[in-house]
């Protein structure tokens, strides 16, 4: 597997402008300058695949560096390969001048992908919830496969299901493909199905996140009205759900992002050419 996808950079520390040059140099996924594909995925749905692509479009859109090559075009190009194209639903209503979505599936994906490269700075791909075509060549491309499921028995089926078409695709392109489960929907407070769920995905084989989405109704809220968690309540707790969810993807994908509260302090412009800090320092 190669060393980039767990490529993790030291967590709460500040560089300064030439240490961040340094560091951004040091980072195995930006000395390939190629840009890294996160992939949405289950063989079921309603376990939160699009919720979490939105919810990492918007969050890393506001927190990307790209001081490797200049800004890209997008910050992120969502790829919404379900026919249902709720992702692509919920992006035009938030409105993120960042965040471009376009449409695709099956015969166009590839295409739809390589697109996407060349103009994004991240690439997140949204599945409709079935073993198809479609799954198995993002898979094939992706650099981190994240499969959302709830804390039941039956999700850790599926997610044993959607590990094999990963598994599958990672055969036909001759390399490993990192993936990870990520439990969505679970309670607030910890509750024994949920400690004996994760238990249940371990015992299948299957690694998971250490970051949760949390069942709130901040996520449910956001697909009516556009807004991602941080716009609602950028002290609320789906918001720091979400910094840190996206503090741990970024920190598997070996990515740079401003701090959150660098974001907050000084405002997006400011905070795309000025302080940074390691990935990991979301993850409070
Ligand atoms: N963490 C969460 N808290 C509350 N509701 C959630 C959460 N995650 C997902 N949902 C809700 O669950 C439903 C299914 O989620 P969705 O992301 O559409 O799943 P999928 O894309 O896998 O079909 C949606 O109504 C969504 O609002
Ligand atoms: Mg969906």
């Amino acid at each position: 597997m190669p060393e980039y996808r767990h490529a993790r950079l030291p967590a709460g520390r500040r560089y300064g402008r030439m240490g961040i040059m340094r560091k951004l140099s040091e980072s195995p996924a930006m000395n390939a300058r190629r840009t890294p594909i996160i992939v949405l995925a289950s063989t079921k749905g309603g376990v939160g695949k699009t919720t979490v692509a939105f919810c990492l479009a918007t969050a890393l859109a506001r927190r990307l560096h790209h001081a490797r090559a200049g800004m890209p075009e997008h910050r992120v190009v969502c790829i919404d390969a379900d026919p249902n194209r709720t992702l692509q639903q919920a992006l035009r209503i938030a409105d993120m001048p960042d965040v471009r979505c376009v449409e695709s599936g099956g015969e166009t994906l590839l295409p739809a992908v390589r697109d996407a490269q060349a103009t994004a700075g991240l690439v997140i791909i949204d599945l409709e919830g079935s073993a198809n075509q479609a799954m198995l060549y993002a898979c094939g491309k992706a650099d981190l496969v994240l499969i959302p499921a709830q804390p039941s028995r039956f999700d850790v089926v599926e997610a044993v299901k959607t590990a094999g078409v990963v598994r599958q695709a990672a055969d036909l392109v001759g390399r490993d493909i990192a993936h990870h489960v990520l439990l969505t929907r679970t309670p607030v407070l910890r509750q024994k199905v949920a400690e004996h769920s994760r238990g249940q995905f371990v015992k299948a084989g299957l690694p998971l996140l250490r970051t949760e989405l949390i069942q709130r109704t901040a996520f449910q809220h956001m697909t009516y009205t556009g807004e991602p968690p941080h716009a609602q309540d950028p002290n609320g707790g789906a918001a720091r759900n979400v910094e840190t969810l996206a503090g741990e993807v970024a920190g598997l994908l070996g990515l740079l992002l401003a701090g959150a509260a660098d974001v907050q302090a000084l405002g997006p412009k400011q905070a795309r050419r000025g302080r940074t800090s390691a990935a990991g320092e979301a993850a409070a």
